[in-house]
């Protein structure tokens, strides 16, 4: 059934564990996804970002969404709208059926500003004046997605925090963090410790000085209750990139974010886990492995068949390094 992603955190909250919010742009990401979930019996977030909306067209994502509550009705399913660049934006996910939206002002109102906090909090109040309306929930965002390696910021392709920030910059401020949710009542709170979105996260397995997982323990300390969003959580996994180059693939060496390190967030207030690359990284390994191996072929569902199975597989894993499974 879609539920509202408040209850669904709530839960995870009351339970202690944490569930990973997966992007969807089409059937085979979302047939991957429920199809893990329901392996796991595991409560689920499907999000979708401003490109899914573009790639896939709003009424046909929704259908993918009524879909899966169709096909799997014993699983909770919260549908979430990724990084939302304005209230309108989000009004809109909303009336098509989202059950959470997230206003993401984090960078201002050109998309370029980051720490305008009257400016965030501002469209964020904005927008959970409306969506609690509806009942609908609302994420939030606080800080500055990007790399404490380069200093640099950045958010998707394309729409990005121009020139650099120190260190501190970067991270959110447990203060502020108290503030934001005072002022704004959202019901989840994006963090910023150092990840960005993509596959290059981190030249080196990281450590604590460009993954400050210390952060969410103070941010956690100072608002308990607020559910803690981490973006940029794919891991990148090493196996699938040595897939992806042995057949054909260039990517160079990068690291994401461990699961371990995910974990010990979750130990301190983290709910909600953003993978997107990941699944991408799986779904590429395996359609040039088929391909490669089988060049005769020419049916896409046998290869959209196998990048279903590697999705499936990174979902499974995910579910139960958070604690999500058992838990629908
Ligand atoms: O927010 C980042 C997600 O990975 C979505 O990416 O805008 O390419 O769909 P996208
Ligand atoms: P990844 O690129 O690490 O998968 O992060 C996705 C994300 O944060 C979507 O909002
Ligand atoms: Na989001
Ligand atoms: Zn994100």
């Amino acid at each position: 059934a879609l539920i509202s992603m408040r209850q669904l955190l709530d839960h995870a909250a009351e339970h202690g564990y944490g569930v990973p919010a997966f992007n969807v742009n089409n059937l085979e990401q979302m047939r991957a996804i429920m199809m893990a979930a329901n392996k796991t019996d595991s409560p689920v977030i499907v999000q979708a970002s401003a490109g899914a909306r573009k790639y896939a067209g709003a009424p046909f994502l929704r259908r993918l969404m009524e879909g899966a509550a169709e096909e799997w009705p014993h699983i909770p399913i919260a549908v979430h709208q990724d990084h939302g660049t304005s209230p309108a934006v989000c009004q809109r996910s909303i009336q098509l059926g989202f059950t959470s939206v997230m206003m993401d002002g984090s960078l201002g109102e050109d998309g370029k500003t980051p720490m305008d906090y009257d400016y965030n909090m501002g469209v964020t109040r904005k927008t959970v004046e409306m969506a609690h309306a509806c009942g609908v929930s609302v994420e939030g965002e606080l800080g500055c997605l990007g790399s404490l390696e380069s200093g640099e910021a950045g958010e998707e392709d394309g729409v990005g925090a121009s020139g650099k920030l120190s260190h501190d910059q970067m991270l959110t401020d447990p203060e502020e963090a108290a503030q934001f949710v005072k002022d704004t009542h959202c019901d989840a709170l994006a963090i910023a410790i150092g990840t960005s979105h993509g596959a290059y996260k981190f030249t080196r397995p990281p450590t604590g000085d460009i993954l400050a997982i210390d952060r969410i323990k103070e941010i956690h300390a100072r608002i308990p209750d607020t559910h803690l969003v981490m973006h940029g959580s794919s891991s990148v996994p090493q196996e699938w990139l040595d897939i992806i180059n042995e057949y054909g693939g260039e990517i160079p060496e990068t690291y994401g974010v461990p699961v371990e390190e995910i974990a010990e967030g979750i130990r301190h207030g983290v709910r909600k886990v953003n993978v997107d690359t990941d699944l991408r990284l799986a779904a590429t390994g395996s359609v040039r492995r088929f391909l490669a191996e089988n060049p005769a072929e020419f049916d896409p569902r046998k290869f959209m068949k196998e990048a279903l199975a590697g999705m499936y597989d990174v979902c499974v894993k995910r579910y139960e390094a958070f604690g999500t499974a058992g838990n629908a």
